[in-house]
């Protein structure tokens, strides 16, 4: 018979024990304790082996997620609807059946997220192979080379093999002015170590980011990604359908804070304000474009906590009920069941689908150098479609 929290709570306070301490200091008793624990284990097993005979065999028919995986563990359940979602497969036969004939390979990191593809130079833009990689990312979510080594104008010829690029106003430009230069070092510790989705400021944040390891810690710095896919999946009951029609306000103006302790310049600032929008209102799920997938879509950094409001009726919510919405929606990307975690090397590249994922790049590695190169493929504007 099982027993409440409460009773099991007080029998453990009522037993004085038997004297089978584990973990005592005294060998004997540790030596009797662990006598003890495995006749326990063996009386156990013999008794589950009893209860399965008991049961017959196996149903061929599995039951459904819901009921395999327990209310209380969401997460995952939000991996395995996803998986479920792409067909139990890492990726689709057709596509292992093109990247085996074009000899490239490909190492998965993750169950449903992150691929290694190996065979390949990204100085050669052959229209095949790029197309051989995006249906890789839109797969896979993030994709993974290594060895590259590419000079900021190759970085940027592969990165228009998928579509127009996003200057970025706010961050250091490389020689060519499509690379974002993100530099850190003992003045300046590593600061991406928040869960994001690149550039939410936008009207039209990008399709994806490709970016290039330049100067590697020794250790550490790696970036994490989180399936997008899987943490919508795995929301918890009835959060999905509160959040459906919900869009907040998205606001870059957290940039013209400044640098380090100086702000920027008023008539820089008023420029910037004056030509690009601030306050882009976005849904707090998109319908992934390409793939019809939905997916948690939110930047905490820029996301206005309390701005959201239902999009078909303009409502706005009570604001402490938003941050308490938005607060735990950030809570989902973090779940570490939704990882992949890629270890750089100099020359090593990674293409994320800014639709699809969220990354965080650790901050490990202070006094270390790390310089990264970026270039973001431009996207459209995020929609949120029925199914
Ligand atoms: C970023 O947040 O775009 C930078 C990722 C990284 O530094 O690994």
């Amino acid at each position: 018979m099982t027993m409440s929290a409460e009773e099991v709570s007080t029998e453990a306070v009522a037993s004085p024990g038997t004297g089978f301490t584990p973990g005592s200091a005294d060998p004997e008793i540790q030596a009797a304790y662990n006598r003890k624990a495995i006749d326990h284990a063996a009386a156990l097993n013999a008794w589950r082996a009893e209860v399965l005979r008991e049961r017959g065999p196996r149903p061929t028919t599995l039951r459904p997620l819901e009921k395999l995986l327990p209310a209380f563990d969401r997460t995952a359940l939000g991996v395995a609807r996803e998986y479920d979602q792409m067909g139990q497969r890492p990726v689709s036969e057709e596509l292992e059946a093109r990247a085996a004939s074009a000899g490239v390979t490909l190492k998965h990191l993750g169950l449903t997220i992150g691929t290694i593809i190996g065979g390949v130079d990204l100085r050669q833009t052959d229209p095949e192979l790029l197309a051989l990689i995006r249906s890789v990312l839109l797969e896979r979510k993030v994709v993974f080379f290594r060895d590259q080594h590419l000079d900021e104008d190759q970085h940027v010829a592969f990165a228009r093999g998928f579509g127009e690029l996003d200057a970025f106003p706010f961050g250091k430009p490389g020689d060519n002015p499509f690379i974002l230069e993100i530099h850190h070092d003992e003045t300046n510790p590593g600061s991406e170590n928040g869960w994001h989705t690149d550039v939410t400021w936008m009207e039209r944040p990008s399709l994806g980011s490709i970016a290039q390891m330049v100067v590697c810690p020794p250790v550490g710095g790696d970036t994490l990604f989180a399936d997008s896919h899987a943490a919508y999946l795995g929301l918890p009951d009835g959060l999905a359908e509160r959040i459906e029609h919900l869009d907040g306000i998205n606001d870059y103006r957290v940039f013209l804070a400044g640098y380090g302790r100086r702000p920027i310049p008023d008539d820089l600032a008023e420029a910037i304000k004056t030509d690009i929008p601030f306050g882009v209102a976005h849904p707090l799920v998109r319908s992934h474009p390409e793939t019809g997938k939905r997916a948690l879509y939110l930047h905490g950094g820029f996301l206005r906590h309390e701005s959201l409001f239902d999009r078909r009726t303009g409502e706005t919510l009570d604001p402490e009920e938003a941050r308490k919405l938005v607060a735990e929606l950030l809570a989902q990307h973090p779940r570490p069941e939704y990882h992949c975690r890629f270890r750089w090397e100099a020359g090593s590249i990674a293409f994320w689908d800014n639709r699809a994922v969220q990354h965080y790049a650790t901050s490990d590695y202070f006094p270390h150098q790390r310089v990264l190169r970026r270039v973001t493929v431009a996207g459209d504007r995020p929609v949120y479609a029925p199914q």
